[in-house]
């Protein structure tokens, strides 16, 4: 059974009644197998499982997609319901922000001013400070984040390890398409001729790899990835494209790595990323 609920009370009452470990999954909404894996490792790993469905606006920049973000609770329950959660918390903003937007946030830091944080400014301020919420409204042993969002997932581990967060962040990795695409809530804004240019992004991150593996320095590997990129990505506006060490650390890579992409298609703005295993510098 799937309990749903939606404001801060009946997530407390709902809350007290889980007496063994909770595990819980953060989304905003628009489910899809990606998601369900995570329910499905928390399920795992965890007794009781929380689902946390928020369109989250302070990770909304003016000109992005808040308005047209998917809202689809009644099949994200139905999800939900088939990957074995207990417990539905889907919360208003008014329910989530009851004060208005909060003036405290939490600093991500300058990891935080990189990558997805320099195309989306305040961003990752949005982001950690309502998983920082959520964190302490659900109160769970556990939280299971997506490889898919790479930057994101390592932001919140050093969030909570830097604030001291008693939780286990759980890595899992990114569910593809049997053609390569990442699956994402954003997929769905794509027309069928954009469908085919976002396969750009993971054909580098496979590009990148395969050059690795032949031996590759992070040169070779980078140039690899953007020929892919140079080439067929008609349709798809490239913004970044890195090689980096496993912890996004700013220095030389070597060894594990990895890759990052983030690209336009159309007025869709896609991100994926891939380990990368560099031949180590002797
Ligand atoms: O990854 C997401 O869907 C969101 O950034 C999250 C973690 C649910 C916070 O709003």
């Amino acid at each position: 059974m799937t309990e749903l609920v939606h404001s801060r009370a009946d997530l407390a009452r709902a809350r007290s009644a889980l007496t063994r470990t909770v595990g819980v999954v953060m989304t905003m909404g628009a489910l899809h197998a990606g998601h369900e894996t995570l329910i499905r490792a928390a399920r795992d790993r965890a007794d009781h499982v929380i689902v946390t469905v928020f369109v989250n606006p302070l990770q909304f920049g003016p000109n992005e997609d808040f308005d047209r973000y998917p809202r689809t609770l009644e099949s994200d329950l139905e999800v939900c319901r088939q990957a074995g959660a207990d417990l539905v918390f889907a919360p208003s903003v008014t329910d989530m922000y009851p004060g208005g937007q909060p003036a405290v946030r939490v600093n991500p830091g300058p990891l935080g001013e990189d990558l997805e944080g320099l195309s989306r400014p305040g961003f990752f301020h949005g982001v950690l400070t309502v998983v920082m919420k959520l964190l302490q409204l659900t109160r769970p042993d556990l939280t299971f984040f997506g490889e898919k969002d790479y930057q994101q997932l390592t932001l919140v581990r050093r969030m909570c390890r830097d604030l001291d967060v008693p939780v286990e962040v759980v890595g899992v990795p990114t569910v593809r398409e049997p053609d390569g695409l990442a699956l994402s809530s954003r997929n769905r804004y794509l027309s069928v001729p954009e469908r085919a240019a976002a396969l750009s992004l993971s054909r580098a991150l496979r590009a990148g790899a395969a050059a690795a593996e032949a031996g590759g320095d992070a040169g070779a590997v980078l140039t690899a990835a953007h020929a892919v990129f140079g080439a067929e990505a008609a349709g798809a506006r490239l913004d970044y494209l890195v090689l980096t060490d496993p912890d996004l650390a700013p220095g030389p890579v070597d060894g594990p790595a990895r890759m990052l992409v983030a690209a336009w298609v159309g007025d869709t703005r896609l991100i994926d990323n891939a380990p990368v295993r560099l031949a180590p510098t002797s």
